[in-house]
């Protein structure tokens, strides 16, 4: 590694430290790393670095801490938040996309190590050649990366089987601030030596530290997968259900997803191809994924539950095979996909205790049909876990700031509601820069001493994606 500069200029310095071709500062190289995956985020980078190793990533923090030049990491881009998004001609973008190797994966040990620019997709394959399973499972998770997911504590659609990304975190590797690396990569189940730091950079949006590799824990593969899709009459009853189907299914679901009648028709509305999934319409729907082992008659288990359950089921189907099992999932996807027509939308990922869900989407829904009459909500998300995504999309032609505007009286409305259930106003998709003034309003006094002071203890010049999450600090 050359580490004599080529010049006292930060770009300079940067491209002084790292190995040929791996500092960006080009307009036409950099364009892909200045717009997120939705499009609603955009920051030009001050130049992208691109190491191959902890030991060059180290090298440039210690650098950038030295020079106090701004840094922002970013994995795959697809975070809702914008906090991997560079502010403006500023940061430079560390991105972690070369340092994407599978370190091991080990069945005996269930867990699988690999570099945080790793793509979730390609760990999970990893995971399955060896006949065990990375369940982190969502829409992005063909370009989402490893670190990414341990920086924004990635939810999906398999939560409440398998937990959050935290809850799957076994060891971690990261790169401080100041350019110190942290060793904490191990793949112990059990481990009580003191305070558990690696929880720390979990959800730390990249505040905190640069995740560079990580150990997950991994499950045995399911060898049998069923999917059903069932129309209901109300959220109540789509609760209900949800209630009897964990005991009665002996905890075996894997997701159990709402989507209201409107999300069904965005999806038939796209792909004509589709169909309407059920005999008839219903207000309210649930995709139901269950999966087992060999010695466990999943079908069965299943078949009697619905049939037990004809109370609150008003019709139902289950997949006959994966490949119609995909196809029910479609509903879902196409509906994330198409839900904005193309254009602007606001995201909320709230969550509440379980028992309120209902309730929660109730009043929501009813205060934005009253105040917001213009407003296309749109309803739907992980209600196994609590979490709703309540979406709101402008009507169409409605010029920008008046969308600015709706945006803002909807999300006063949804938050209002849920300040009112005791609920998150992000269970998913994290702070940010977009949530942080509701983050910021809400905040317990003495929760945001400590968080501040960490903030403090690890970046002291406030280097490391700094005003994400709380607000820009003051550097030592
Ligand atoms: C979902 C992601 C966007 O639930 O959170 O589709
Ligand atoms: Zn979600």
């Amino acid at each position: 590694m050359n580490i004599a500069p080529l010049s006292t200029e930060p770009l300079g310095l940067l491209a002084g430290l790292l190995p040929e071709g791996s500092l960006l500062t080009r307009d036409e190289d950099l364009a892909r790393y200045s717009r997120d995956w939705s499009g609603d985020h955009f920051g030009r980078p001050l130049a992208v670095a691109r190491p191959s190793s902890v030991e060059e990533v180290s090298a440039l923090m210690a650098l950038c801490h030295r020079e106090r030049i701004p840094v922002v990491p970013q994995g795959g881009l697809t975070g809702l938040v914008g906090a991997a998004v560079a502010t403006d001609g500023r940061e430079l973008v560390l991105s972690l996309e070369r340092m994407n190797r599978i370190l091991s994966v080990n069945p005996i040990d269930y867990a699988i190590t690999v570099e945080a620019g790793c793509i979730l997709e390609d760990a999970k394959r990893a995971a399955d050649e060896a006949n065990c399973l990375l369940p982190i499972t969502f829409g992005a998770q063909g370009s989402c990366r490893i670190g990414g997911n341990v920086a924004t504590n990635a939810g999906g659609f398999n939560v409440l089987r398998y937990g959050m990304t935290r809850d799957l975190v076994l060891g971690l590797q990261v790169v401080l601030a100041d350019g110190r690396i942290w060793d904490g990569l191990r793949t112990l189940r059990k481990d009580n030596r003191g305070y558990d730091l690696k929880q720390l950079f979990v959800g730390s949006e990249g505040t905190l530290g640069v995740v560079t590799a990580a150990a997950l824990k991994l499950f045995p593969k399911p060898t049998q997968i069923e999917t059903a899709l069932v129309g209901l009459r109300s959220i109540e009853d789509a609760m209900a259900l949800y209630a009897r189907a964990r005991r009665e299914c002996s905890d075996l679901l894997t997701a159990f997803e709402l989507i209201l009648r409107r999300g069904i028709e965005i999806s038939l509305n796209a792909r004509s191809d589709l169909g309407d999934p059920l005999s008839q319409p219903y207000p309210v729907y649930v995709l139901i994924e269950a999966g087992a082992g060999g010695r466990v008659d999943l079908r069965k288990i299943l078949e009697d539950f619905f049939a037990d359950a004809s109370d609150l089921i008003g019709d139902g189907i289950i997949a006959s095979s994966r490949a119609q099992g995909e196809r029910l999932w479609l509903y879902r996807e196409v509906m994330v996909e198409m839900q904005g027509r193309g254009g602007r939308y606001l995201r909320t990922d709230v969550s509440v205790p379980i028992s309120k869900l209902a309730a929660f989407v109730r009043d929501a829904l009813t205060d934005i049909d009253i105040r917001l009459p213009d407003a296309l909500a749109v309803t739907y998300g992980h209600v196994g876990d609590g979490n709703i995504h309540m979406n709101v999309v402008p009507p169409e032609g409605m010029e920008a700031t008046a969308v600015d505007r709706l945006f803002h009286e909807a999300e006063a409305l949804i938050f209002g509601a849920l300040d009112r259930h005791g609920g998150s106003i992000s269970a998913e998709h994290g702070i940010g820069r977009v949530k942080q003034h509701a983050f910021l309003e809400r905040a317990d006094p003495v929760g945001l001493d400590i968080a501040g002071k960490l903030k403090q203890m690890l970046d002291p010049r406030h280097i490391l994606s700094d005003g994400r999450i709380l607000l820009p600090g003051k550097a030592e």
